[in-house]
């Protein structure tokens, strides 16, 4: 994750420049409940049709189902549901939480600890496959590491990260992009990043029955045009041009969407002007919930941590500790046993 280089507090008050960038949202599937507020009509989001809920359900209460562990917030009675109705409906109950996984055993132990969602993002170009930048992880290496997450049985909804230019060609391949990501890897949703310039495309994919995760504030994708990872919202101006794309992404029928690194005002205004859960990262206390990568939080990730992140264990010391004492046992011998 980057580095928050960047933290002038901005004391501008936001405001929405528009809530109807489109005059409202003609197409949509049927209603699901969800309650945005602001007196823009509710329109309905269909699921996921690669739910199965009562086949996951079924797994979640089978007789082998892994124990509770010690220090997770994962009730005995799992109440969680991997939809995206369930998250949106978390809204104003209670903070939502959501981490990254990019592999079977770690998404495991992810659903395990109780998360809300788990997204595989693009941040596995950065975290697992050695990049410096998401810009080289390809659709392929997503559907790759979503299909792994996939295997890992995780009892919460499944969201995967759209790689960098496949939003920007057409509708159809940004749609094939996306049936890729659902079919081949067992997605439940996408997440794509971007404000009002692609939100009639969201619009499109949200009807024909894709869910889909928004971003708005600091975009890693975009790292190469903005020219370095820094904190977003830091006047007046910036803070409502990310007002309006937040309330387009809202429009277009996003069921979240993700903050990453807003000014913490900005982001708890936004936070109550929105419907759907405001999802920060990097963007303080007043957001809906919260996400963080999760090798960042294990202090796995190469390099020091992005600076909101609070380290909850040191595994790439305790790695490198028992990676070195199995090298001296060989060694000398104490290893096998004779
Ligand atoms: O790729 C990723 O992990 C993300 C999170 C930072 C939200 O987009």
């Amino acid at each position: 994750m980057p580095e928050d280089r960047e933290s002038k507090d901005s004391k501008q008050s936001s405001k929405p420049r528009s809530r109807s960038r489109r005059g409202g949202v003609q197409r949509r599937a049927k209603t699901d409940g969800g309650k945005p507020k602001g007196g823009t009509e509710s329109p309905g989001k269909p699921e996921p049709k690669s739910e199965k809920p009562s086949a996951r359900a079924d797994k979640r209460h089978r007789p082998n189902s892994p124990k509770v562990r010690k220090g997770s917030a994962r009730l005995p009675e799992d109440e969680r549901k991997p939809t995206v109705n369930y998250i949106r409906e978390l809204k104003g109950k209670r903070p939502i939480v959501a981490l990254t996984a990019y592999d079977a055993p770690m998404a495991k132990l992810v659903s395990d600890a109780g998360v809300d969602f788990l997204l595989v993002g693009d941040s596995v170009g950065t975290t697992h496959l050695g990049f410096e930048t998401t810009i080289p992880v390809t659709l392929d290496a997503m559907v790759h590491h979503t299909a792994a997450v996939r295997r890992g049985n995780p009892e919460c909804l499944l969201v995967a990260d759209l790689p960098f230019g496949e939003a920007s060609l057409s509708l159809d391949r940004l749609i094939e992009a996306c049936r890729r990501l659902m079919q081949e890897g067992g997605a439940d949703a996408v997440k794509l990043e971007g404000g009002r310039d692609i939100a009639d495309d969201i619009e499109r994919l949200v009807a024909t029955g894709i869910p889909v995760l928004g971003h708005v504030g600091l975009l890693p994708q975009t790292v190469k045009a903005i020219g370095g990872y820094r904190k977003f919202a830091n006047d007046r101006e910036e803070a409502e041009e990310i007002f309006t794309d937040a309330i387009a992404l809202e429009e277009a029928g996003c069921f979240a969407i993700v903050a990453e690194m807003l000014q913490e005002k900005v982001a708890a205004e936004l936070a109550k002007h929105l419907g759907p859960p405001l999802i920060g990262i990097g963007s303080g206390a007043g957001c809906d919930g919260q996400i963080l990568v999760t090798p960042d939080l294990l202090s796995l990730t190469p390099g020091p941590p992005p600076s909101f992140v609070k380290p909850y264990a040191d595994l790439a010391h305790e790695a490198s500790k028992a990676l070195g004492r199995f090298v001296g046992d060989v060694r000398s011998g104490r290893y096998p046993t004779k």
